[in-house]
């Protein structure tokens, strides 16, 4: 069993035939993916990766994660961006929600950090780290990220001071360029175990080499498993499956339609479990920096249903209609629990005694979507048997392969970012680092007008 999509609340937004107007554009996307002529084509790496990564190779990462979990109560994963969504996506999808209260010893309690400059953040995970044996992975494919070098500085010298140096060196783990930036130095130079970022991953399509691989092992999951499902989405959606099969064609097609055809500029990632919360935080970083320049792009956003619901809902049933959704069902949850029969009926619930939570949720979820189809949202459907490694590895392939696809047909490189660096180079400027002068000069007296 495989993923699967609905896209007929959302190709009823189209004219008739309008989404299999894109198959031709699709299919010369496919082409230009397998056959490297596209744009940015020197960062195809991730496209056939699932089917490459060897036992051998997991087999590595494994055990060097279970050094970690051996030898580590907490492990503090440092990265940002590409360097760290996909990790905690994966990690909270499958994880208890509650992990780091009910830790039961068997894993370590993995923490994020080096994607922000919060100074009380890192105040208080420095305080907590102060009495727990604790490691780092510390992943940036440059290894120059400041917001990820900055606290592995803090974090390196804390765990020094905590375990001695000789003992930090076996729960430090670099991942990173083969020879190129501060990481790789620091690894060389303090004899860490290392794993290199592929020269053609770019971050955002990262997880499934051990930038993503690492952490999830280290929390306990199955990565064979995660590869594994990945694997088989590489086959579903290859390039010969005809359009109509292919979940990834399908999407790429129906959300491009909207974009050019319908006026739907914005794009609501929706689930219905507060696990997948950072699956959508992945994915608005996969799309957003993918698509999102030239002037063109859906903007990619994010909802927790219900609970937004009571936040969002009202703007979404009734503001501008340039939005659709497309929400990640999941058809089975991984545990039961059935409301109980009261008495006293107070609350007026015994009309859902012996019913499970999820039934209640499945009808929210129905009755969102035809109400906001009544309102005028288009709703695209991904179906996902159940909240597991496969098809978590299902779901993050489904989407790379379906982002490469709308890129290019978009028109844009998906797989660059130069917007990126206006922030930093501004920053840098500010903070007067050595090379900047000229620009730091000119933002101070820019900002001195
Ligand atoms: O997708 C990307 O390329 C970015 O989001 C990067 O992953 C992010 O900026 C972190 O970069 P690095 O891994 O070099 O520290």
């Amino acid at each position: 069993k495989n993923i699967s999509l609905d896209i007929t609340k959302a190709a009823m937004f189209l004219e008739q035939g309008a989404v299999k107007a894109y198959e031709t554009k699709v299919k010369e996307a496919q082409e230009a993916l397998e056959n490297g002529t596209c744009p940015g084509n020197d960062f195809l790496g991730w496209l056939h990766l699932p089917s490459s990564v060897t036992p051998e190779f997991i087999d590595e990462i494994q055990a060097v994660a279970d050094t970690l979990r051996e030898k580590c109560e907490v492990v503090v994963v440092a990265g940002i961006g590409g360097s760290y969504l996909g990790a905690r996506a994966v990690i909270e999808a499958l994880g208890n929600s509650f992990a780091w209260l009910v830790n039961d010893k068997k894993n370590p309690t993995i923490m994020f950090a080096g994607n922000n400059i919060g100074e009380d953040y890192l105040a208080e995970l420095t305080d907590y780290l102060k009495d727990k044996k604790f490691g780092v992975i510390n992943i940036s494919k440059s290894g120059t990220t400041t917001e990820t070098a900055l606290t592995f500085r803090l974090l390196k010298k804390q765990c020094e001071t905590q375990r001695g140096k000789e003992e930090a060196k076996d729960v430090i783990v670099a991942v990173t360029d083969a020879c190129k930036g501060a990481a790789r130095a620091a690894a060389d130079k303090e004899g860490y175990k290392t794993f290199v970022i592929p020269d053609n991953v770019g971050g955002r399509f990262s997880v499934l080499t051990p930038v993503g691989l690492l952490p999830i092992a280290c929390a306990g999951f199955d990565i064979k498993q995660l590869v594994a499902g990945a694997a088989a989405m590489e086959v579903a959606c290859g390039k010969d499956v005809a359009f109509e099969e292919n979940p990834a064609a399908i999407y790429a097609a129906v959300r491009n339609g909207l974009y050019a055809r319908a006026g739907k500029k914005i794009e609501i990632m929706v689930n219905y479990q507060p696990k997948l919360h950072f699956m959508s935080e992945w994915w608005k970083q996969l799309y957003g920096e993918s698509e999102g320049k030239d002037g063109k792009g859906i903007f990619p956003a994010s909802c927790d249903f219900t609970t937004d619901l009571h936040s969002m809902g009202q703007w979404i049933q009734e503001g501008e209609r340039t939005i659709f959704e497309t929400v990640i069902s999941v058809e089975e949850t991984n545990n039961k629990l059935y409301f109980p029969e009261d008495e006293e009926n107070l609350d007026g619930l015994n009309f859902l005694a012996g019913k499970r939570v999820d039934e209640v949720n499945k009808m929210a979820e129905l009755g969102t979507r035809l109400a906001h189809v009544d309102g005028g949202v288009p709703n695209i459907r991904i179906s996902v048997p159940a909240l597991n490694e496969y098809y978590i590895g299902q779901l993050i392939y489904f989407f790379e392969i379906a982002c490469g696809i709308s890129g290019n047909i978009l028109g844009v490189n998906p797989f660059n970012q130069p917007g990126v660096e206006a922030y930093k180079k501004n920053m840098f400027a500010l903070l007067d680092k050595p090379g900047y002068e000229a620009d730091s000069k000119a933002i101070k007296e820019r900002l001195a007008k």
